[in-house]
């Protein structure tokens, strides 16, 4: 694959150039040096910005699996596609060549069509993180169904929403899962859920706890004695480079969640070519990424961006303190992984426990480490980069969104200098722009604003499904002519991006703009707090005022907490001024989070007010006990 490998930094400038001076030039030679198609492209790319219309690789005909699949065979055959890690450690690891995942693949693809699924249907996938759930999206693929993901961890009430919206025919779970030291039992949510969804005809059920599950006649099917019964080859569909490849939900900010449509030929294009760059990945290296294959991040860089590079992809079905707190660390060790890839919620949660937990083991393996999902905070960072990176792997910090399919703004491993907090540099083919209020491009280094995308790339969304004009509000109105991320961001002095937060995070003190981020690095440089949030309330003079919910490491130390209050305060004045002083610290045991690891600002904006009316929806929660905890310790 060449992909234009970047040499050093003043190559990649020029690349970076000729990216934006050529961009036709520039991705139909990638496209074109590095995957197998049916049929080529008549145009690399057409667009129009303001009724948000995409379309890359016009005419092409394509499909991802054969791509994934099939073109490894004769020279990676025997290969390991992946690598399996169950959720107990005692349980032995799998390895998945990629022959074994070719026939596994064929099957269910064979299996599904027996089924009456047929392109374009949308296919519900529920399952925990086992080879069935990579195994289901690729037959999906393979077949031309668009498959729609939901995360194991949403409650039956989220999920019925996702099925409803797209109209799925059919849903693939499982009996049960594992998840630490509990069994979740997929399939009861999934029956409670499909009482409100009659577009579903079929459920589909892989075996992996093996208790009793009830099964509904005419409805529920086992799927192991039809896979065995299935030929152990498939033909693959063959798709136009613009036909829905997936939906992917995502939650606004208001209203239902957004059901993000990503197409074959560009997606594919860019999770090849973004994976290739931003981990280095080389021939033989074995890669890991922690997410959840239920969101985009799992999506792109578990199975679609390794699998189209002939990688080795571990997929890990359990959780960061199972059995202990040193699991990824003991993981990193059994695999011989060389690219760690990770949130920083996961990174702040495991260096709050005793260091031995990681010093145990060398991580002599590692090459890359790299973040995505938040901004990572300058403590995380330099945790991560000294006891996890050893200091000697660069750490990439990923900029992107569900709605890009890939990754936008990040270092490229020995060859852009990290810095703590930067994303750093945009990838060739990407062109961020910082806009003001005025909605004017704010030109030059050393400025802040709204990170928007002025030109398109193979992967952004297409739409939103069943609601074209709802993507086109939430993305194109508020730059006309610019995709708008909905973040803000910094450019430094060399032009390295730092992205603040989300707009909607900024507060105004006293006509300052005071981005959250910031302020919550310096709390967290108190040796005695774990975690940190800050949220505005209304104050008469200022116009808002500061509220701090601060999580404090298990330490006797600082059982006065007027003393702590008053440290806070003086390391935020000391680092990022007076005025971001907090009115109000409220020390707490936990925040509420979303399942991505998304601080759900808007509960503690409400408690803040003191307005405890209304929570809004909270079942997205993963931890929905913690709200009348906090709400209690307001009153
Ligand atoms: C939002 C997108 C991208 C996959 C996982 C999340 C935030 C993401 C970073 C980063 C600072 C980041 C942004 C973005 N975000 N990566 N490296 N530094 N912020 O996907 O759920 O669609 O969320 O996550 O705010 O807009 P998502």
């Amino acid at each position: 694959m060449s992909y234009y490998k970047v040499k050093d930094l003043e190559n990649y400038f020029k690349m970076y150039k000729k990216s934006v001076r050529e961009p036709r030039k520039f991705w139909d030679r990638i496209a074109d040096e590095n995957f197998v198609w049916y049929q080529r492209w008549d145009k690399v790319f057409e667009y129009d910005m303001q009724e948000a219309q995409f379309k890359w690789f016009l005419n092409a005909k394509v499909n991802i699996t054969k791509n994934c699949i099939d073109r490894h065979l004769a020279k990676r055959g025997d290969k390991t596609a992946i690598i399996f890690e169950p959720n107990n450690p005692s349980e032995a690891a799998q390895h998945i060549s990629y022959n074994e995942l070719y026939v596994r693949v064929s099957k269910m693809a064979n299996v599904l069509r027996d089924l009456g699924i047929k392109k374009g249907d949308r296919v519900c996938i529920y399952l925990p993180m086992i080879p069935d759930l990579a195994i289901a999206v690729l037959a999906c693929a393979r077949i031309g169904a668009i498959h729609s993901v939901v995360f194991a961890g949403f409650s039956a009430g989220a999920l019925e929403a996702r099925i409803t919206d797209s109209d799925c025919k059919m849903v693939i779970t499982s009996d049960g899962a594992y998840r630490g030291d509990k069994t979740i039992n997929l399939k009861s949510i999934v029956d409670e859920a499909l009482e409100k969804c009659p577009s579903v005809e079929k459920v589909l059920v892989v075996k992996r706890t093996n208790e009793n599950v009830s099964m509904k006649d005419g409805r529920d099917i086992w799927a192991q004695p039809l896979l065995d019964a299935a030929m152990d080859n498939n033909v693959a569909e063959i798709m136009d480079a613009e036909d829905p490849l997936f939906i992917l939900y995502t939650s606004g900010s208001t209203g239902k969640p957004k059901g993000m449509v990503h197409t074959t030929a560009g997606y594919m294009v860019y999770t090849a070519y973004t994976f290739k760059n931003v981990f280095n990945y080389e021939e033989n290296d074995v890669y890991w990424c922690t997410a959840d294959i239920g969101w985009i991040t799992g999506h792109s860089y578990i199975l679609y961006g390794p699998l189209l590079n002939g990688a080795t992809t571990v997929i890990f079905e359990g959780v960061p303190s199972y059995p202990d707190f040193s699991r990824f660390w003991e993981v990193i060790e059994k695999h011989q992984v060389n690219q760690f890839y990770t949130a920083p919620t996961a990174i702040r949660a495991l260096a709050k426990e005793s260091i031995d937990y990681v010093q145990k083991f060398p991580l002599s393996s590692l090459k890359v480490i790299g973040s995505v999902g938040e901004p990572i905070n300058e403590e995380a960072w330099h945790w991560y980069n000294d006891h996890v990176g050893g200091k000697r792997c660069p750490l990439v910090d990923t900029w992107w969104q569900t709605e890009t399919g890939g990754i936008m703004v990040s270092p490229l491993p020995f060859i852009t200098p990290t810095k703590p907090t930067y994303a750093s540099l945009p990838l060739p083919g990407i062109q961020p722009v910082l806009m003001d209020e005025l909605r004017n491009e704010i030109e030059g280094n050393q400025v802040t604003g709204s990170l928007c995308i002025k030109f398109p790339w193979p992967s952004i969304a297409r739409t939103i499904w069943g609601d074209h004009q709802r993507y086109i509000d939430t993305y194109f109105k508020a730059f006309p002519g610019k995709y708008f991320t909905g973040d803000g961001a910094l450019r430094d002095e060399v032009g390295y991006y730092r992205i603040t937060g989300r707009v909607d995070d900024v507060i105004i003190v006293s006509g300052h703009n005071l981005g959250t981020a910031p302020i919550e690095d310096a709390i967290n440089e108190h040796p005695a707090v774990a975690e940190s949030a800050i949220v505005g309330f209304p104050h008469d003079i200022k116009g808002n005022a500061l509220y701090g919910y601060v999580i404090l490491k298990e330490s006797g130390e600082y059982r006065n907490h007027d003393n702590l209050r008053k440290e806070i305060n003086q390391l935020i004045s000391d680092q990022v001024g007076p005025i971001a002083k907090l009115d109000k610290i409220q020390f707490v045991n936990g925040l509420p989070k979303t399942r991505s690891g998304k601080i759900m600002r808007r509960i503690l904006r409400k408690i803040a007010e003191g307005d405890f009316s209304n929570f809004g929806d909270t079942s997205t929660l993963l931890n929905p006990e913690i709200v009348d905890e906090i709400k209690e310790g307001k009153i």
